[in-house]
Parts: structure tokens; sequence; C-alpha cells
């Protein structure tokens, strides 16, 4: 099947609202391998995943990432000719989102620290790091000893973004998964089994069982693309 990217764009448009939305988006193969052989994820989904990753960086006010993703792939900041100029003119968006970097250790790739970009962090992390990033990047230092989530979407919808893409990893969908704190997983299932050693696509400390709503299942040749919102009761 052919990718129709403005159908697409419908089928994945964040929902208007006044407060942040968290959408993540990972690949994973049949039997729930987050990486393929190379310990990357890139490789999984094949052309039509790679479609939507673009789609879905086009339709975002920001994307956060954990530092061991942004580590491991080598992640640079995003440039004009990656997203969908046009599409983000219509929606109003800024001509590229930022990547905010999540991270404790404050070890972030050289190539994010650069001027647009943020850092996610605790307060109580190290004060001359902080510092010395704040000279380059925007640092959202908040909690202590553990990110408080609540403060970082309360930033978030001050400067704007509300159309937050999360591209993992693991850990960090784990996180924010047992805070309940995705809204909508937009996942693609390879037509690989991967046995070996990789993750799932998120992974903690304590399991959660936490009922999602089947947004859109589409089949590009093998592949699943699938998107799902999470339930939530209207007390919530
Ligand atoms: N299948 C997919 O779609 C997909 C998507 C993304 C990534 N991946 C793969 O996943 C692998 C990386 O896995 P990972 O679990 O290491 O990824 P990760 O969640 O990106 O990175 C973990 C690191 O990010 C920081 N971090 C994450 N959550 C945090 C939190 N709540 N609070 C503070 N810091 C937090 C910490 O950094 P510090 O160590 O700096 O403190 C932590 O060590 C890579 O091989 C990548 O290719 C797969």
């Amino acid at each position: 099947m052919e990718l129709d990217l403005r159908a697409l764009e419908e089928m994945y448009a964040y929902p208007s609202r006044s407060q942040p939305w968290i959408r993540t988006n990972f690949v994973t193969t049949l039997d729930g391998a987050a990486f393929a052989s190379d310990g990357l994820s890139g490789s999984l989904g094949g052309p039509a995943d790679t479609s939507v990753f673009a789609l879905l960086r086009s339709l975002a006010d920001v994307i956060i990432v954990g530092a061991g993703t942004a580590r491991a792939e080598g992640y640079l900041p995003v440039k004009r000719e990656e997203v969908d100029a046009d599409l983000r003119l219509r929606l109003g968006l800024k001509p590229v989102p930022p990547i905010a970097v999540v991270s404790l250790s404050l070890n972030i790739p050289v190539a994010m620290i650069a001027p647009g970009q943020l850092v996610i962090t605790t307060a109580d992390a190290s004060p001359a790091r902080i510092d010395a990033l704040s000279e380059q990047v925007d640092v959202i230092a908040v909690g202590e000893g553990e990110i408080d989530w609540i403060q970082v979407k309360s930033r978030l919808a001050a400067y704007g973004m509300n159309r937050v893409l999360c591209e993992g990893g693991p850990t960090l969908h784990g996180c924010l998964i047992e805070q309940d704190l995705v809204d909508e997983l937009c996942l693609s299932i390879a037509p690989v089994m991967a046995s070996g050693t990789a993750p799932r696509t998120a992974h903690g400390p304590s399991a959660v069982e936490h009922t999602m709503t089947l947004g859109h299942v589409l089949q590009v040749d093998e592949l699943l693309l699938t998107r799902w919102v999470r339930s939530r009761s209207s007390s919530d």
C-alpha cells in the first residue's frame, strides 16, 4: 500500500488542547524487541516507518528523548529540510521542533548542546553542569532525585509546546507510562522476529496496567502502523 501523506496528517493530528499531549513513537519486532541486532531501532521499520517518524516530527512542537537514545543514535538538532515546512506553516508551528534531552547525569551529546535545544533534568543535578549547559540551551531542572514531570508539563505549556513527541527510549518510556503521562502511543510493528537481549519499548521498576484504545491500524506491506490513545476516566 502507498502512503497517502495528506491522509496521514489527519490521522496523526494532535487533539486541540491547552495542555501538553504526550505522544510516544516506537517500533518493535513481532517478539517485542525495541532494537535490531545493531543496537539501533532505525533499521527495523523500513521506509514507511521512516515516513511516519518524519511526519510525527513535522507535527510536534517539541521532541523529548532520553539521553541514552540521544547518545546511542547520535542525535542531532532537527534540520529544516527534515520536516514538512508547508505543514508546519499551515499549523502555525515554528520552522523546526527543538529536541529536549532528558538526563540525570547531564552527559549530553555535544551536538545537542546548541541554541534552541532543551535539556530536562532534576533541580539537584550538578549545578556546574546546569550552569554550563544553560549558556547554550534551555535547561528545565525540576524535582529532587527524580524529574517532576508535572512541572515539566507546566513549563512546556508555558512555552506553548503542547504537541509533545517522545522518541524514547525504553527507560524514559517506562517512566512516563508508570506516571500515566503517555496520552498516545504510535507503535510500528515490524515483520521481524529478533530474540536476543533487546529490551521491550518500555521498562521500569514498577508494573502498571493502563488501558489504551485503538486509534488506527494501517498495513503497509507487512509493517503495521498502529496508534493507541490512553483511555482515561473523566476523573483522571
Ligand atoms: N524501538 C524504538 O522505537 C526505540 C526508540 C528509542 C530508542 N530505542 C533504542 O533504545 C536504546 C536506548 O535505551 P535506553 O533505555 O538507554 O534509552 P533512554 O530512555 O533514551 O535513555 C536512558 C537514559 O536517559 C536518561 N533518562 C531516561 N529517562 C529518564 C528519567 N525519567 N529521568 C531522568 N533521566 C532519564 C538517563 O540519562 P543519563 O544516563 O544521562 O542520566 C538514562 O540513563 C537504544 O539502543 C535505542 O536505539 C528504540
